[in-house]
Parts: structure tokens; sequence; C-alpha cells
């Protein structure tokens, strides 16, 4: 490969990013409005931090080194210059052993409710950490998703966590194990801010391609 590479294009310019919504229940969703976006994953990949990233924003969503602590789903607005509005989703990760079942059973309800039946949700966005295996978790979320026909792209997190060898290697094994086109897993780093501008084009190709269907 060439030493001297294209810079990507720079991200789309946010004109406004505000906290919409906090939501304990699915009777406290906000009306419909603008497409939403979701980002979901496991407690601790990155959700949050990758939120902000997209929006060029360093505290819009709450970022934690201790897992699991965000039990709401959180509404955004965005408003950027030349792409359509949008509202972004964040939602409460799973995964995370030290929740009791009853805790289990309300994040079920919540994060199933809202992406099985949401008209304004047109895109989740699963989140899996570069380092890590896909477990059954992303595999079946995925699979649901696809039952409901709601469209989704994987987001690669922690990119910068490996040198550029082996994540090129852990990017092909990920997409290998969850069945990705490279534009459907894309790798990111909320850290250095790689792939982020590829992260948002990924993103308004699969909604324009949902608007046009
Ligand atoms: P929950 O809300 O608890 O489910 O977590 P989350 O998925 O929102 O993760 P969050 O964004 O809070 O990040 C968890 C931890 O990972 C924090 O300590 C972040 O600083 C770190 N982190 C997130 N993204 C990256 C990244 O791209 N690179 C590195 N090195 N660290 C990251
Ligand atoms: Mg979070």
């Amino acid at each position: 490969m060439s030493a001297r590479r294209r810079a990507p294009a720079p991200a789309p310019k946010v004109r406004t990013a505000e906290h919409l919504a906090t939501v304990a229940s699915l009777e406290q969703l906000p009306p419909e409005g603008p497409p939403e976006v979701a980002f979901l994953g496991r407690s601790n990949v990155g959700k949050s931090s990758l939120l902000n990233r997209l929006v060029g924003r360093r505290q819009l969503a709450r970022t934690s080194a201790t897992p699991g602590k965000t039990r709401q789903i959180l509404f955004y607005r965005l408003e950027r210059v030349g792409r359509p509005e949008l509202r972004l989703a964040d939602l409460p990760g799973y995964g995370y052993a030290r929740v009791s079942k009853g805790e289990r059973q309300a994040w079920q309800r919540l994060v199933e409710g809202y992406l099985g039946e949401r008209p304004a949700l047109r895109l989740a966005v699963l989140l899996q950490d570069l380092r890590r295996d896909a477990s059954e978790d992303e595999t079946l979320l995925l699979a649901w998703l696809a039952e409901r026909g709601v469209p989704w792209l994987v987001a690669i997190t922690k990119c910068d966590k490996l040198k550029p060898m082996r994540r090129a290697a852990r990017v092909r094994e990920l997409r290998e194990q969850l069945g990705l086109s490279p534009a459907q897993g894309v790798p990111t780093s909320s850290e250095t801010g790689a792939g982020i501008a590829a992260q948002w084009d990924a993103i308004d190709a699969r909604l324009a391609e949902d608007a046009a269907s």
C-alpha cells in the first residue's frame, strides 16, 4: 500500500447537539420526530464515547470507567451542516455481571420495547470492542434486529488499543465472526478520532438507502 494515503473526508460539521430526554421506561419516550439512530452494545464498549466523538462534544453523553452505570435511554438532538437532522439514542449496556435478575428484565423490557416498536428508529449501531470476540449476545441482537426490519451497522471500537498490523487482523476476524461487509463493520477510535468520518458516512449511507426503499 502507498505510504501517502489520502486524508479522510472530515466528519460533518455539527450545528447543534443537545440533550433531549432521559427515559427509564417506555411510557417516557419522547414523541416521535426526526429519524433516530440508536447506539447499543455491551457495557463499557464505548457507546457514550463514540456518540460524543461523532457529535464533536467531549461531555455531551456521560462516559465512565465503571461499567453498568447507565440504566436509561438518553436521547440527543443533532443538527449538522448539509445533512438531515437526527436524534441519537444512547442505550444502556448489557452483559454487566453485577446486575440483579430484576434489573436485567427491566433492561430487556426497555431496550426491546424501544428497538422493536419505534417507527422513528431508522438505524441501530451495535458496538463491538476490537479486542474481544463477538459473542452470542451480538449475533442474536443482529438477528433480532434483522427480523424486525431494523437496519443495523457495527462499529468496532477502541481501535487505538492495538498496533496497526494486529488491528487489521482483528478487524478482519470480527467482520468474519459477524458476517459483515467492510461498510457494515467500521473500525473506530473515540480516543484518536480515527474512523469517525467513515462511521458518519456509513450511517448516512444506510439512512439514505432505507429512505429510498
Ligand atoms: P456503559 O454506559 O456503562 O454501558 O458504557 P459505554 O459503552 O457508554 O462506554 P463509555 O463510552 O463510557 O466508555 C467506557 C470506557 O472505555 C471509558 O473509560 C472510556 O474512556 C473508554 N473508551 C471508550 N472508547 C474508547 C476508545 O476508542 N479508545 C480507548 N482507548 N478507550 C475508550
Ligand atoms: Mg454509556
